[in-house]
């Protein structure tokens, strides 16, 4: 049997949407071998007609369109890829492909974090695949590793460094000594950094991300708006100094722990990792996700979170996917049920804490914070204060596994003592180990 012909539908030829096209033409030789059917973008859909694209050969004109809905239209189209990023059109793009019966890939996580549910219900009534490898950590095969190959597990734990923006500006300021703005500044000239960074600093695009892994391994679809999302735009250059001494690298970490019979536990915070730990070295704008499972124990995955040429590789490999899926009548992967997640309040985790507080350099004062924290049943591990003659002056404390709404209640306490001041870090110190 000759092989069959697979009509894609491309969406968005941006920064992801070239790599596709560059790369299904490159490699297009060994992806019709691999696939058993010849790969053609048949149509694609941007924003800007008359903006030049710049590939060799060039694009010819009448594959493009300015409306995504005659990719839709077009009935010989099997597979929609959608990246052209946003939340309303691309929902509607998606929708539309799944009414049509068209197989989806998608990179975009934000529309699946806050609309994964709905879409994938479609999805199953329509019983049509819906593929998005590129959502989670650009290069790294992580959705399907969990989806696919660890199946067989119950996932206890994900943790990861989910967004190369933040672990950059992070390496840079450890390493360099740079300010939070000129480490962003730097990201952003060197093009790991969008014009807008306000959804990698924020945490938001991590917390997306934390969202699907949550998701598939709990089962149920999170709900993002149930998930504790910090970003790294308050770190002081002072404080990732100063755990470096104690032994400890600051990275912006995307945790999910699933623990029996408790609700899931979803969060993204600066934390506090060991230098000894694996993640610690993740360095730049490399991305890392370790899961462990009941059965396999610990894995890592490790590579380029984002990027041209590894994201595309990501959606080319959804793209062969869907189209040995539609020669064969078959889906891969699993998807969370139609169930919503209970997501454990932010209030209710537990971990270790490193703390910062400014307070007056004098007698007394250590004792006021301790019976504070003691009276919220929260234990002191250690105590540093670096040598100052000023009167008011740093002082770092090292606190026992608490609740994180305990620390939370006695540094308001603390912070209402005439001794101290408002400047206060408080972050989390990662054990990767179940605390309860
Ligand atoms: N960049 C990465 O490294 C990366 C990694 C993982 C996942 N992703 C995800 O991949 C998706 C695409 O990201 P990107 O960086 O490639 O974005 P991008 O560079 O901004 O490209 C977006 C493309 O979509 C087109 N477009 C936008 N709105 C459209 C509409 N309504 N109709 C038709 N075309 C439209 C744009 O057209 P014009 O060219 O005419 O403006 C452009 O070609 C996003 O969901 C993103 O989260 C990106």
């Amino acid at each position: 049997m000759g092989r069959r012909k697979i009509e894609i539908g491309l969406a968005g030829l941006g920064n992801v949407g070239m790599g596709v096209y560059a790369n299904v033409l490159k490699n297009s030789e060994l992806l019709s071998r691999r696939a058993n059917a010849h790969l053609n973008i048949r149509k694609i859909a941007v924003r800007d007609l008359k903006k030049a694209r710049d590939h060799e050969p060039p694009i010819p004109s009448d594959r493009f369109t300015n409306r995504w809905e005659d990719l839709i239209e077009d009935d010989e189209v099997d597979v929609i890829v959608e990246l052209i990023g946003g939340i309303d059109q691309a929902k509607e793009l998606v929708i539309s492909a799944l009414r049509k019966k068209k197989v989806v890939v998608t990179g975009n996580k934000a529309l699946l974090a806050e609309h994964g549910q709905e879409i994938f219900s479609l999805a199953k009534e329509m019983e049509v695949p819906v593929y998005f490898e590129a959502a989670v950590a650009g290069g790294i095969p992580i959705i399907k590793a969990v989806q696919e190959s660890l199946v067989g597990n119950a996932i206890q734990m994900i943790s990861g460094i989910i967004n190369g923006t933040c672990n950059y500006i992070l390496t840079r300021m450890r390493e360099e000594g740079l300010s939070y703005q000129d480490a962003l500044q730097e990201a952003q000239v060197l093009g790991y950094a969008e014009a807008d960074p306000t959804l990698d600093v924020n945490g938001w695009d991590a917390g997306h991300k934390a969202v699907l892994l949550g998701s598939l391994a709990s089962g149920r679809w999170v709900p993002a708006d149930q998930i504790h999302v910090e970003g790294i735009e308050n770190i002081r250059l002072g404080d990732i100094q100063f755990v470096e001494t104690m032994g400890y690298t600051v990275k912006l970490l995307g945790i999910i722990r699933c623990t029996e019979n408790e609700p899931l536990e979803v969060r993204v915070q600066p934390c506090l990792v060991s230098k000894q730990h694996l993640l610690a070295s993740v360095n730049g704008v490399y991305n890392a996700v370790m899961v462990e499972g009941d059965l396999v124990g610990e894995t890592l995955f490790y590579g380029s979170g984002a990027g041209q040429n590894p994201t595309s590789s990501s959606v080319i490999a959804d793209i062969v996917d869907a189209a040995v899926g539609l020669q064969h009548d078959e889906k891969r992967g699993y998807v969370p049920s139609n169930e919503l997640a209970a997501v454990k309040p932010i209030e209710a985790t537990l971990s270790q804490y490193y703390l910062r507080l400014h307070v007056e350099n004098r007698p007394g004062v250590l004792a006021q914070i301790a019976q504070i924290m003691g009276g919220h049943d929260i234990g002191i591990t250690s105590v540093h204060q670096p040598e100052s003659m000023a009167a008011m002056a740093d002082l770092v404390l090292t606190l026992d596994r608490a609740p994180y709404g305990s620390v939370k209640q006695a540094i308001a306490q603390i912070q209402g003592l005439s001794c101290t001041s408002e400047d206060t870090t408080l972050l989390r110190v990662e054990s990767f180990e179940d605390p309860a």
